[in-house]
């Protein structure tokens, strides 16, 4: 309880008056299936990188990306299909760490790639820590990690760990964002301790439509919020700025949706 107050108190210090507006983009991938884990993974990648630059051609210095878009067709409720969940994970080192940028794995391709110099992008990983694995979206910028944030309320409990309670923030040209996965809009916390330490910005990335475009428009009027949100469903990937949807994916392949945010 104790360490909790502290995080709270913490981000609400973080959270600065003084931003522009800022131009933010969420992806749409139809993640496709390799012949092993890491063909999957690098396939999926490379549709990253491509929309990572079509981002960065269109202004973006955010862009996220949808839960479990780097797994293809891997069956979540079996935990498994061909492949292992040990198979993805990779280990992702403590905010503010550098990224090994001779790495072959996502973080450095995505975070030391020509597009993280000017992106902050936020992906959804397996984050093997020690054995433990955990669903974890990680923002990279520029070769060193900024933050990551393990999922709280795991829906798929054979395949992921269950953390601890951790607020997790970013800034981005002086601009706050708040992380939460999925299945955790549907519950008090982290969402609404983030909320109420005046966050006004959110990374979010889920895989049901269910959760999609309309219940992130919902969470973004109840609360007067701004919300990136990339969902592994064909066109329900959206922006929304104080609970107005201002951009969302068509229905089709992978896809950039690009909107400034005041
Ligand atoms: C990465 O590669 C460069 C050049 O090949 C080398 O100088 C450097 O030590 C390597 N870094 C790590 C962490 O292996
Ligand atoms: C960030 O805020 C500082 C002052 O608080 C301001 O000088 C600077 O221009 C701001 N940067 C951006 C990118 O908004
Ligand atoms: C996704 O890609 C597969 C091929 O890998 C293709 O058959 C399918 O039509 C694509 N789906 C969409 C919505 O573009």
């Amino acid at each position: 309880m104790k360490s909790f107050f502290i995080a709270v108190v913490a981000i609400a210090a973080v959270l600065q008056p003084c931003h522009a507006a800022i131009k933010v983009a969420a992806g749409q991938v139809n993640s496709t299936t390799g012949a092993s884990a890491v063909d999957t993974q690098n396939q999926n990648v490379d549709t990253f990188l491509q929309l990572m630059s079509q981002a960065v051609s269109q202004g973006a210095v955010f862009i996220d990306f949808p839960e479990f878009s780097l797994m293809g067709s891997f069956e979540f409720d079996l935990c498994s299909s061909t492949f292992t969940v040990a198979a993805f994970g990779e280990v992702i080192g403590a905010a503010g760490h550098r990224i090994d940028c001779n790495g072959t794995g996502p973080l450095s391709r995505i975070g030391c790639s020509d597009a993280a110099k000017v992106l902050h992008v936020s992906y959804n990983t397996v984050e093997n820590a020690a054995g433990i694995f955990f669903n974890t979206q990680v923002v990279v910028h520029n070769g060193v990690i900024v933050a990551s944030y393990r999922k709280y309320n795991v829906f798929y409990k054979n395949c992921f760990a269950s953390p601890q309670l951790e607020l997790i923030t970013f800034v981005v040209q002086n601009t706050t964002f708040g992380i939460f996965t999925c299945y955790d809009i549907l519950f008090e916390h982290p969402k609404m301790d983030l909320v109420r330490a005046g966050v006004k910005y959110f990374s979010y990335s889920s895989a049901i439509p269910l959760i999609g475009a309309d219940a992130v428009s919902l969470f973004g009027a109840e609360n007067g919020v701004n919300v990136v949100s990339s969902n592994a469903n064909t066109g329900q990937s959206s922006i929304v700025d104080h609970g107005l949807t201002i951009a969302q994916a068509p229905s089709g392949g992978n896809y950039v949706v690009v909107a400034t945010l005041a």
